[in-house]
């Protein structure tokens, strides 16, 4: 069945619910694409095919692709029609060890960049003074980039560091736990939360996803050897890029079971 026919079959079938025609095609095509009938990359009927066949008017059909674009379902590319979104190869990325996003995306074979969004020297924010012990006559240096790994945008991360640690943001590379370790201040520990939310427009935009899906704001505090906290970055992922996976034991290190 051609991706036509498999649209108009789940249309066929849900016509029977009472629901307005425009939610009843945009159920329809999220189905077929849901249940892999229509794959990504698969070119949508066009607006006139899907009306003169369904029998609705095309303002119809319109809103119902409108919807599933703004929803990521859909792409529409500019003279060449609508189709189903690629989907994103996720990234499964271990909660246990303390690696940088430079070495996880080098592990994985995936080429690594980034855009520079700020990097400079700053007067301290009350969270930067808190978490980094800073008094406010120091300065706290600043680090934010978007990261892209094979092409694709993958995380927005902004971090915060004494500038007695980085007293020159402008020259660290490509990594900042590279130029971390040739002070020997890269950190051997960290405490990360995760938590959902909601993509604002910038962060959307800058993700290339639309404004309002689904992300993971990411913590990390981390710390020296000696106990000092380091870094302290916040981060937004994309949430249909990525899946964070913790092994949980039993027991930890050395400890007994107790009845
Ligand atoms: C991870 C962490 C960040 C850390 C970054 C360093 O992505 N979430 O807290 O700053 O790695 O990465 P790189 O050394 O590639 O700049």
């Amino acid at each position: 069945m051609s991706a036509a026919d498999q649209i108009f079959a789940m249309l066929r079938e849900s016509s029977q619910s009472g629901a307005p025609l425009y939610l009843q095609l945009r159920k329809s095509i999220e189905e077929a694409v849901n249940r892999g009938l229509i794959g990504p990359g698969d070119a949508l009927p066009s607006e006139r095919d899907i009306a003169s066949k369904a029998d609705i008017s095309r303002v119809t059909v319109r809103k119902a692709v409108q919807d599933l674009v703004k929803g990521g379902v859909l792409v529409q590319r500019h003279g060449s029609g609508t189709f189903v979104a690629p989907r994103m190869e996720r990234v499964e990325q271990s909660l246990s060890r303390l690696t940088s996003f430079t070495e996880d995306m080098a592990r994985r074979g995936m080429s690594v960049r980034s855009v520079w969004l700020d990097r400079g020297l700053y007067a301290p924010s009350p969270d930067e003074m808190m978490v980094l012990g800073l008094s406010s006559t120091e300065l706290v240096a600043r680090v934010a980039r978007l990261r892209i790994a094979n092409d694709t945008p993958l995380a927005i991360e902004r971090a915060a560091l004494s500038a007695s640690v980085l007293p020159d943001p402008e020259a660290i590379g490509s990594s900042l736990y590279a130029a971390l370790g040739t002070t020997g201040n890269r950190p051997v520990r960290a405490v990360q939360r995760i938590s959902a939310t909601n993509l604002g427009d910038a962060d959307a935009r800058l993700l290339e996803v639309p404004s309002g899906v689904a992300g993971l704001q990411i913590e990390r505090i981390s710390y020296l050897a000696s106990g000092k906290v380091i870094e302290f970055t916040r981060s937004v992922y994309r949430g249909d890029a990525y899946d964070f996976v913790a092994e949980l034991r039993l027991t930890g290190p050395g400890e007994e079971i107790r009845p």
